[in-house]
């Protein structure tokens, strides 16, 4: 078969882990050719391409981000982009495209499937974790461990000082990556999207932590958290050209809050795009190899609008229209029932 790949949204740690196992079993198990599109769905609009083989993912394994570049945007925004799509299947022959991407991909993905029934495969992709239909995208387990790593750091450097330090983790709209590195990192409070924070509340936290004699405190926050209604001034909505909501900055809000009301010096670190760079861990490796592997035999299954998932430790194919538009959010049970026994 002629397999179409395209990355898209933001990049993730496995992308070209994925790419590389999609090509090896496609070319070794089932004689496929291979063809990337470069810059998500801008090469499949302009069919720009390139070739993949086995040979040119040598070494691709543990490098970051995505050989095949990518963008956000969706071909449904731009004047023409569907008929170009539908005509690049047609003009290159493609017996089949797996899209590996977010929500915003995905739901394009289900979208051109529905409406003109083409052959696709969606892989999810997000260091968020926030997919709906898995229970895990790969690399989100590579940023739970860089964020996991800088609140160690940041142990020392508070206790020396006895300081609050504000620790901004990237979740637009859920919580998952807070909430891992915080229970690994021993958060003194974790704040997510899910759930509204009120100032004077972890500020009490933060009192009675003193008053057992811990001076140092980490409050590990989701960039997607928002304060509860009257608890503290909200901030601007900012929205890229894609319509994302770009949340960046709470940290620096929440900072001079904690400060004013408790009477702790506090400082800010924000984490940013450190957490999606860099190489996978080795179980995104695996996770990726995994999503890549089904993916392609999901192709020679004509599985066209299923997405690749894991559910345990079983790889299952779920259809994206039961995927597209919505947002996982993190497992209420372990924020409340394991997290949030350590808070203070
Ligand atoms: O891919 C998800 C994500 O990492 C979010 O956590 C974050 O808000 C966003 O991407 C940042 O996107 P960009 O790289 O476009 O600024």
């Amino acid at each position: 078969m002629r397999v179409g790949l395209l990355t898209g949204g933001g990049d993730c740690p496995g992308l070209n882990a994925v790419i590389r196992a999609v090509v090896r079993k496609g070319e070794l198990v089932h004689g496929d050719e291979v063809i990337g599109f470069l810059d998500a769905w801008d090469g499949v609009i302009a069919q720009r391409t390139m070739s993949l083989d086995i040979r040119s993912l040598r070494g691709m394994l543990p490098k970051g981000g995505t050989l095949l570049g990518t963008r956000r945007g969706s071909p449904y925004d731009v004047p023409g982009g569907v008929e170009a799509v539908i005509a690049t299947f047609a003009d290159m022959a493609l017996d089949a495209l797996i899209v590996v991407g977010g929500n915003g991909s995905l739901s394009v993905a289900c979208s051109l499937h529905k409406e003109f029934g083409l052959p696709i495969v969606g892989v999810p992709k997000t260091i968020d974790n926030d997919i709906e239909g898995t229970d895990w995208t790969f690399g989100f387990n590579t940023a739970v461990q860089i964020a996991t790593d800088a609140i160690d750091r940041l142990h020392t450097t508070a206790e020396s000082h006895d300081r609050v330090m504000v620790v901004e983790v990237m979740g637009r709209h859920s919580g998952w990556i807070a909430t891992h590195a915080g229970i690994a990192g021993g958060a003194t409070v974790i704040l997510i999207p899910e759930l509204p924070f009120d100032v004077d509340e972890i500020c009490s936290i933060l009192h009675a932590r003193h008053e057992r004699g811990r001076y140092a405190s980490i409050v590990v926050v989701a960039e997607g958290a928002e304060p509860a209604e009257g608890s503290m001034p909200g901030r601007e909505k900012v929205y890229d050209r894609f319509g994302h909501v770009r949340l960046r900055g709470i940290a620096d809000l929440l900072a001079p809050e904690i400060e004013a009301r408790s009477g702790l010096e506090t400082r800010v670190v924000l984490l940013g795009h450190i957490q999606r760079g860099g190489t996978p861990s080795a179980f995104d490796r695996v996770l990726a190899t995994r999503y890549g592997v089904e993916a392609i035999d999901a192709v020679h299954d004509g599985a066209w609008g299923q997405m690749t998932a894991i559910r345990g430790d079983h790889m299952i194919r779920v259809p994206l229209a039961d995927v597209a538009g919505k947002t996982r959010s993190v497992d209420m049970d372990l924020y409340r029932d394991v997290a949030s026994v350590f808070f203070g």
